[in-house]
């Protein structure tokens, strides 16, 4: 059987790994764990869960997640360098199910550049990396980095290479989001005819979203024979992002008579995965995004609203429940008990290892609880959100009052805790978020510019949190922190602070494309 024509797709999730390089979505080890506990759930065979290399923090991310994960292949990024693989293949070492995947660009201008290698010299290091990769695992993945740009003569060259060397599969990346489907369905058919032992590989597409075409590009290369697609949940990543999981997954599963493959995914799981990457990260889901945006599955215009009471199929392809908008699922109320909340933690798939910061959440449901009637599976991931076991936060809102009232300059009184010790301030704003940053900036002097702010609510109704996130520069450096309310002036202080906590902690980690190998 030829790889083009096995049925099954296989869903590379790389969220955690090109979706964390997006500016300032860097997680946590808790963060991470969360999400790849989600991934398990949703059901993605291969949960690329960090470049080893870049820092001892993404080491302890990638080991504590291989530790965790029992069903899906835990894999580490490397360059193609003795270094890199090392700590890639010490990285993945107790999971269950693992890849090594190492990469080196091919493309002329990458070699000269940023490479300074001969083509010659970049076989050699895609070579020795594979091999060394074998000896930590049999599941080795290679990628020509921007393989866009590489001469097609060269790429199937190094494939060819990668092949002998045990790579297993093999990955052409649309590095910089260039193609369009045409071209990108023609190279990956050209490679996987004229590359010689093609058929004992997985041939594989990566894409990024530039001009808008990473899914339809990676659709195509399916058509063309690829039979795994690299992908993040909700288009997370560089720049404009790379191709979204749930569009793909839906894509083949609706289209399956075009297409002809399926994946593993349990599809009920993409909302709440798609919400709780966003939660994490700080970066909202456009409306109108598909299959996850709030306005997916909405309908306007009431000629459609009674075309799809009378039939549904007259204007929905696919059903709202079926992708997990079983709409928000009632959690616990203001009566349920410790245990109660324990075992929803448990059903969420939250782990909260410490005894004190599981009666931190709890402590944090019941405010919540006092202000809310009803309290939702959305608002226990918010809350949980802001538990941190790693650390300690050195900044907290102790108090904030507001006075906003037509035709009066809106002030805020604003009491804040910095590492422990309380300090206040008055100022006024252009509006009551504006005055409340200016309060806080008025004691801490931070320095840091604020280049995004967004609120969204976390479930429905006018009684819903607020989720607050808020994106801070300094120095080149960019964090970004979420706050979650009731009350969007306290969510909006709440991420103010979240951010500047962020921009304390130490920051030095290894970019896996920027640098030489
Ligand atoms: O976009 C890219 O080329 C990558 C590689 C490291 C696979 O992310
Ligand atoms: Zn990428």
């Amino acid at each position: 059987m030829t790889a083009a024509s096995r049925s099954d797709l296989i869903i590379f999730d790389t969220t955690l790994r090109d979706g964390e390089q997006s500016p300032g979505a860097a997680m946590t080890r808790e963060d991470k764990l969360r999400i790849a506990r989600q991934l398990e759930r949703l059901g993605v065979d291969v949960i690329e869960a960090g470049f080893a290399a870049a820092s001892e923090g993404d080491f302890a991310a990638i080991r504590a997640i291989a530790e965790t994960i029992e069903t899906a292949t835990v894999c580490s990024l490397a360059r193609a360098n003795e270094r890199d693989v090392r700590r890639a293949g010490e990285s993945i070492a107790p999971a269950p199910k693992k890849r090594i995947h190492t990469f080196i660009a091919t493309s002329p201008i990458h070699m000269e550049k940023k490479l300074r290698m001969t083509p010659d010299e970049v076989v050699a290091h895609a070579v020795k990396a594979i091999e060394l990769a074998r000896t930590y695992t049999d599941d080795v993945e290679f990628s020509a980095e921007d393989a866009v740009r590489s001469d097609l003569d060269f790429l199937v060259r190094v494939f060819e290479a990668a092949i002998e060397a045990g790579a297993t599969t093999l990955n052409v990346p649309d590095t910089v989001g260039y193609s369009t489907p045409a071209q990108w369905g023609e190279r990956m058919a050209a490679l996987i005819a004229r590359t010689r032992g093609a058929e004992r590989v997985v041939w594989s597409t990566h894409c990024h979203n530039d001009l808008g075409m990473a899914v339809a590009n990676s659709l195509s290369a399916v058509l063309a024979g690829a039979r795994q697609v690299e992908c993040t949940i909700n288009g997370l990543g560089e720049r404009a992002g790379n191709a979204a999981l749930e569009e793909i997954v839906m894509a083949v599963r609706t289209r399956r008579d075009v297409f002809g493959v399926d994946t593993r995914i349990d599809t009920t799981q993409i909302v709440p995965t798609s919400k709780l990457v966003s939660t994490i990260t700080g970066y909202p889901v456009q409306p109108n995004k598909a299959i996850v945006g709030a306005n997916a599955f909405a309908h306007e215009s009431g000629i459609h609203q009674d075309g799809v009471l009378k039939h549904r199929e007259t204007y929905e392809i696919m059903r709202a429940e079926d992708v997990g908008w079983s709409t928000n699922k009632l959690s616990l109320g203001k009566l349920s008990g410790r245990n109660a909340f324990r075992s929803r933690l448990t059903e969420l798939g939250i782990d909260l290892a410490s005894e004190e910061a599981l009666n931190d959440a709890f402590r944090r449901f019941k405010d919540l609880a006092d202000k809310k009637r009803e309290i939702f599976d959305e608002d226990i991931q918010a809350l949980v959100s802001e538990v941190h076991e790693e650390r300690v936060d050195r900044y907290k809102l102790v108090s904030l009052k507001v006075c906003s009232e037509t035709g009066e300059v809106p002030t805020a009184q604003m009491v804040i805790a910095v590492d422990g010790v309380e300090q206040s301030a008055q100022a006024q704003g252009a509006g009551p978020v504006d005055a409340a940053f200016v309060c806080i900036e008025s004691i801490l002097h931070s320095g840091a510019n604020l280049q995004l702010y967004s609120v969204n609510n976390i479930t429905s109704g006018t009684d819903a949190q607020g989720e607050v996130n808020v994106r801070l520069e300094r120095a080149g450096r960019i964090v970004t922190g979420q706050g979650a309310d009731t009350d969007i002036v306290v969510a909006s202080a709440k991420a103010y602070l979240n951010a500047l906590d962020r921009l304390q902690q130490p920051a030095a980690r290894a970019h896996p494309q920027h640098e030489d190998v």
